[in-house]
């Protein structure tokens, strides 16, 4: 079933995919939304590009120029800035945040969009803060970790500022057991 948003949503500049779920009330402005999408009630999506199968819970905003790739869920209360671009099958944890800017001033004529570009398979816990960074395919952010380098695929990374957890990493356990035997 078109839902009746659709016909509204088009005229404000927006394509959408066979099979795409949006329930109002919520705000898409300019998108291109792939098939099979769903967005839920009190978003505000402008200028981006959904892929097929993504999720968007409620409250959430999206903004111009970001790209959401295939299979990825942005859980609720989240806030994805302008120059994110989210690879495919990710998790955004709820309420996690993006910001492109890492020396905002109130007003800044010379204001550049910086990048958090993020790999496949990326899974980012509830209340992360994501500077500008690139994040690797695979890598895991814990619950709230406040990401300021570039993470590598496959790692996982904790607190603030995020730390690489050396627990999860193959070969931690042999390695630690040597160091201890060495003390
Ligand atoms: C990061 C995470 C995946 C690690 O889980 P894990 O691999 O089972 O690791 P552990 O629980 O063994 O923790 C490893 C170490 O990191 C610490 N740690 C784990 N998660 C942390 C977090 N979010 N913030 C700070 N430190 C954390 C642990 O205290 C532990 O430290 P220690 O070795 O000094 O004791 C997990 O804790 C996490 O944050 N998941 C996200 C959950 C979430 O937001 N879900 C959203 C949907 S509800």
């Amino acid at each position: 079933m078109i839902p009746r948003i659709k016909i509204v949503q088009e005229s404000l500049g927006s394509s959408f995919g066979e099979g795409a779920t949006i329930t109002s009330p919520t705000n898409i402005n300019n998108c291109k939304i792939g098939n099979k999408v769903t967005i839920s009630p009190f978003c505000n999506i402008y200028g981006c590009e959904i892929e097929d199968d993504v999720f968007i819970g409620p409250f959430t905003e999206i903004q111009a120029g970001v790209k959401v790739g295939r299979g990825s869920r942005i859980q609720s209360h989240s806030f994805v800035a302008s120059g994110a671009e989210i690879g495919e099958d990710c998790f955004w944890g709820h309420g996690a945040i993006s910001c492109n800017d890492k020396h905002p001033k109130a007003n800044n004529k010379n204001w550049k969009c910086e990048k958090l570009i993020i790999g496949n398979s990326v899974s980012i816990g509830s209340g992360a803060i994501l500077f500008p960074v690139l994040v690797g395919d695979g890598a895991v952010i814990g619950a709230g970790a406040v990401v300021l380098r570039d993470v590598e695929a496959g790692a996982t990374v904790v607190g603030n500022p995020a730390r690489k957890v050396f627990k999860n990493v193959p070969g931690y356990l042999a390695r630690s057991m040597t160091a201890t035997l060495k003390g």
